[in-house]
């Protein structure tokens, strides 16, 4: 499971809005490794996901997020990936020779994150039960690929990333 060419890469997978970008952040800066979060990578080379999505359909983008995972693997640190990432098989081939930690979060928790943002998957009525329906599709491929699951709903995020480092650590 660990990377051979860089001991301290992770990557973090879980369903939007569960808090992989503000954990991933604080797991690099106490792992002094980089970080890398995918969405911001496609972002800067291929313009605004909700664009992308509108224009080239959501193949397109699971085609540009599965380049930018490889990438971000091969470049190593602590890698965040977009909520869907794990739908494209390829994607989830990739992960396999890596450390991956699930970060789950209940629906409780989940309402107010995702209150007025741009996702389009969560576009339309009712965000928070295409949100609940979108996790239970794809809550067998996180656990497929992952090896540990943390829960982000109640506790601070510093507190997990610190349960997440200690994790890591002890991974060798
Ligand atoms: C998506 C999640 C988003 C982004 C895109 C699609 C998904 O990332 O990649 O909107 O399919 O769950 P976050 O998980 O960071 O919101």
């Amino acid at each position: 499971m660990t990377s051979e060419a860089d001991p301290l890469t992770l990557v973090l997978v879980g369903p939007m809005a569960a808090g992989k970008t503000s954990v991933g952040r604080r797991v690099a800066r106490r792992l002094r490794v980089p970080f890398i979060d995918t969405d911001k990578r496609i972002v800067a080379q291929h313009g605004p996901i909700a664009e992308i999505f509108a224009e080239q359909g959501e193949p397109r983008f699971r085609e540009l997020e599965r380049a930018a995972v490889a990438t971000a693997l091969a470049d190593g640190g602590v890698v965040s990936l977009g909520g869907g990432a794990v739908t494209d098989s390829g994607t989830r081939e990739l992960l396999r020779q890596h450390p991956v930690v699930f970060l789950t979060v209940s629906a409780e928790a989940v309402a107010d994150r995702i209150r007025g943002g741009n996702r389009p998957l969560l576009k339309g009525e009712d965000p928070l039960e295409r949100w609940t329906r979108i996790l239970e599709e794809r809550r067998g491929w996180y656990e497929e690929v992952a090896a540990v699951t943390f829960d982000t709903s109640r506790r601070p995020m510093q507190r997990i990333a610190d349960e997440i480092v200690a994790w890591r650590r002890e991974q060798g």
